[in-house]
C-alpha cells in the first residue's frame, strides 16, 4: 500500500448504451442518459445527460446530439471518453476535493463490443485518472446485481434487455457458458413505435414522444391482466402538415413490437438450445432472469415464460441492477478478479 492510497476513490461505472450510472461510496451519484451535445462549428461538448437529452430532436444546425454507445459500439470514441470524464467530474464527493485523485475502476460493458473498443474505454478511463482500471461483462455484472452467486457450479440464464443491444447469457463458475448478443432492445421498440404511428396514423412522432409512449402503454402482448388506459398522442400529420392528436392502445403498441420482440424470443430459444445439458438442468429450476430497462416493457416476463415454459423472474430496479453488480464486484475486487477483464 502506496503513501498516497488515501488519494485513491474506488467508482463503479455501468457504461450503458442508453444510461451511464456511476457508484461511489455506495451510492449511486450518476444516473444520466448517454447523451453528448456538441457544437457543429467548434467542436466542443456543450452537454452531457439530462442537459443534452434535453435538447435531443429539438436542435439547430449547430448542435448536434451524439449517443457514442448507440448500438452497443462506440460509435464516437471522442464523444464516449469525453462523456466518461464529464460524469466523473460531476461525482459530488470529486468535486470538492482539490486534487483529481486517482481511481480505482470498475466498469462494466456491452459484451458485444470488439477488443479495440474495449482497449478505448480503458484508455479513456486511464486519461481520467484511473489507476486502476477493470471492465466487466454486462450479463456477468447483472447477475451479481440480481444476487447470484456466479461462483457456483450452476447454471443461470441472464437476460439484460437494455436500449441498443439485449445480452442473453448463461453463466456458471464465475463465467459465461454461452451467450448472445442481439441488437434488439429498447431502441428498436422506441422505433417500432415510430413506424407505427406513421405508417397507421399519418402521424410522425419524435423518438421522445415514443419514449413515452412505450413507457405510458408499451405492452409485449395483447394479454395483460391489468391494462393502461388509451393515451392521447400529439405529432405531426403527414397529410396536412398540421399538429394532431390520436388517441393509441396498449393493443396497437403489441402489435408494433411484436416482430421485435419475437426476435428476442428466438435468441434467448437459440441460446437454450445450445446449453450443455447439466446447465440446462439447472436452468429448468432455477428459471430466467430479466435486467436492464427493456424488461419493464408490460407483459414481457410473461411472453418470455410462455414461450420456453420456464419462471421468468424480473430483476428488483432493473435499470439499476448492472451498476450495482459492477458495484459489489467493486467492493471484493479480490474476490472477482478472475471474472475482470484488465
Ligand atoms: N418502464 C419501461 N418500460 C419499457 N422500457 C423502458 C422502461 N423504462 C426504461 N425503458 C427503456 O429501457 C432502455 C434503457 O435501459 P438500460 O438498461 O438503461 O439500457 P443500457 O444498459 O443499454 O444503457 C431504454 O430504451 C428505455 O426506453
Ligand atoms: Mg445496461
Amino acid at each position: 500500500m502506496g503513501f498516497f492510497d488515501f488519494l485513491t476513490e474506488d467508482i463503479a461505472i455501468d457504461l450503458g448504451t442508453a444510461n451511464t450510472l456511476i457508484i461511489h461510496n455506495d451510492k449511486v451519484v450518476v444516473d444520466s442518459p448517454s447523451i453528448v451535445a456538441r457544437n457543429r462549428l467548434s467542436g466542443k461538448i456543450i452537454a452531457v445527460g439530462n442537459e443534452a437529452a434535453m435538447m435531443q430532436g429539438k436542435t439547430h444546425e449547430n448542435i448536434k446530439t451524439v449517443r457514442p454507445l448507440k448500438d452497443g459500439v462506440i460509435a464516437d470514441f471522442e464523444a464516449s471518453e469525453q462523456m466518461i470524464s464529464m460524469f466523473i467530474k460531476e461525482i459530488p464527493a470529486l468535486k470538492k476535493r482539490l486534487f483529481t485523485p486517482s481511481l480505482r475502476m470498475v466498469i462494466c460493458i456491452p459484451s458485444g463490443i470488439t477488443e479495440v473498443e474495449m482497449r478505448a474505454v480503458k484508455d479513456s478511463a486511464e486519461r481520467v485518472n484511473g489507476k486502476e482500471v477493470y471492465l466487466i461483462h454486462e450479463p456477468m455484472a447483472a447477475a451479481i446485481g440480481i444476487g447470484v452467486d456466479i461462483m457456483q457450479p450452476k447454471g443461470n440464464m441472464i437476460v439484460d434487455i437494455g436500449g441498443g443491444t439485449t445480452e442473453i447469457a448463461v453463466i456458471a463458475l464465475g463465467g459465461i457458458v454461452c451467450d448472445r448478443s442481439v441488437k434488439v432492445a429498447g431502441d428498436v421498440f422506441t422505433n417500432d413505435i415510430i413506424y407505427y404511428m406513421r405508417t397507421q396514423h399519418n402521424l410522425f412522432v419524435g423518438e421522445r414522444t415514443a419514449e413515452k409512449i412505450k413507457i405510458q402503454i408499451g405492452s409485449a402482448t395483447e394479454d395483460l391482466e391489468t391494462v393502461p388506459e388509451e393515451m392521447n398522442v400529439q405529432g405531426r400529420d403527414l397529410l396536412t402538415g398540421k399538429p394532431k392528436q390520436v388517441e393509441i392502445s396498449f393493443r396497437e403498441i403489441a402489435k408494433a413490437l411484436d416482430k421485435s420482440i419475437l426476435r428476442i424470443e428466438d435468441a434467448v430459444m437459440e441460446t437454450l438450445s445450445q446449453t450443455p445439458p447439466e446447465l440446462a438442468a439447472d436452468i429448468y429450476n432455477t428459471g430466467i432472469y430479466l435486467a436492464g430497462g427493456g424488461s419493464m416493457l408490460r407483459g414481457l416476463d410473461k411472453r418470455l415464460s410462455q414461450k420456453t415454459d420456464l419462471p421468468v423472474y424480473i430483476a428488483e430496479d432493473p435499470l439499476r441492477s448492472i451498476v450495482r453488480g459492477t458495484g459489489i464486484t467493486l467492493k471484493n475486487i479480490e474476490k472477482f478478479k478472475p471474472i475482470l477483464i484488465q
